[in-house]
């Protein structure tokens, strides 16, 4: 579909959802999980280091991969697709912004009740009673932290494999993806469910579905307009074109 066909149709749009992934992040210096040579499935096993199983039997190795991917992402800034986002939010009457990813890039460049699907690297959780613990209320236990008050190890308050999404989140989620006019799929490899399955929903629903990504994903065939390029040029140029319009 061309551009200016698809800048219409979201210009027409009052109610805009879009679901982020591990791309949005790419251009912040934060590794994705699936890109071919820098992907971090590509060098880490999952099952290792992203299960609760994982967890039991080596608490200290996951936690540690997770403070280096929390060092990681401490210094990186975000980029002009975060940006542009956080203030595409302005043009529409509703506008919902769902992340798959932890590294609380989108509310530092200023979106605002950014639905977090898989948790946030910068938030603890104690392992056994799944209740937020501040570390700094926490106890220091073998490199780690301990529960203040049942003893068991902290844990980061991500989304592991095998694990259940946030109920809430969950189901603004999928409400929004039900009820928008217009749903975008950014950075996305769109093989994870639940998260995959939103613009599918949305799609079903009516919602004209775009997707911003450099490569094919299985949503592509699905999607009515498809911008391959990279999510820090498409969201500024996409944004530019619909205040263009909106003059
Ligand atoms: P993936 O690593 O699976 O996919 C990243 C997608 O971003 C790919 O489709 C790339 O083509 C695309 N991409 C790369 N650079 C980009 C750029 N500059 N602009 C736009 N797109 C770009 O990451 P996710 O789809 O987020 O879950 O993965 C979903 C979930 O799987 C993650 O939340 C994580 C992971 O396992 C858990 O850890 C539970």
């Amino acid at each position: 579909m061309h551009l200016h066909s698809t800048i219409a149709r979201l210009r027409s749009a009052s109610r805009v959802a879009v679901l982020t992934g591990a791309g949005v992040s790419a251009e912040s210096g934060i590794p994705t999980f699936r890109d071919a040579q820098t992907g971090l499935w590509r060098k880490f096993d999952p099952l290792q280091l992203a299960t609760a199983e994982a967890f039991a039997r080596n608490p200290k190795l996951v936690w540690e991969w997770y403070e280096w991917r929390r060092e990681l992402c401490r210094d990186k800034q975000p980029n002009p697709g975060h940006i542009a986002l956080a203030e595409m939010a302005t043009l529409f009457s509703d506008f919902t912004l769902i992340t798959q990813n932890i590294d609380g890039l989108h509310q530092r460049a200023g979106s605002r009740e950014v639905i977090e699907l898989h948790g946030n690297l910068e938030r603890d959780k104690c392992a056994r009673e799944n209740i937020v613990v501040d570390r700094a209320q926490a106890r220091a236990r073998d490199g780690m932290f301990a529960c203040p008050r049942c003893g068991a190890y902290l844990r980061p308050d991500v989304v592991w494999f095998g694990e259940t999404l946030p109920q809430e989140s969950l189901d603004r989620a999928f409400r929004a993806a039900m009820q928008c006019d217009a749903f975008l799929a950014v950075g996305t490899s769109a093989l994870v469910e639940p998260a995959a399955s939103l613009p599918r929903v949305a799609k079903q629903a009516g919602a004209f579905v775009v997707e911003i990504n450099p490569d094919e994903t299985p949503l592509s065939p699905l999607a009515d307009a498809v911008v391959r390029a990279k999510s820090g040029d498409a969201l500024p140029a996409l944004l530019a074109a619909l205040r263009e319009e909106n003059k």
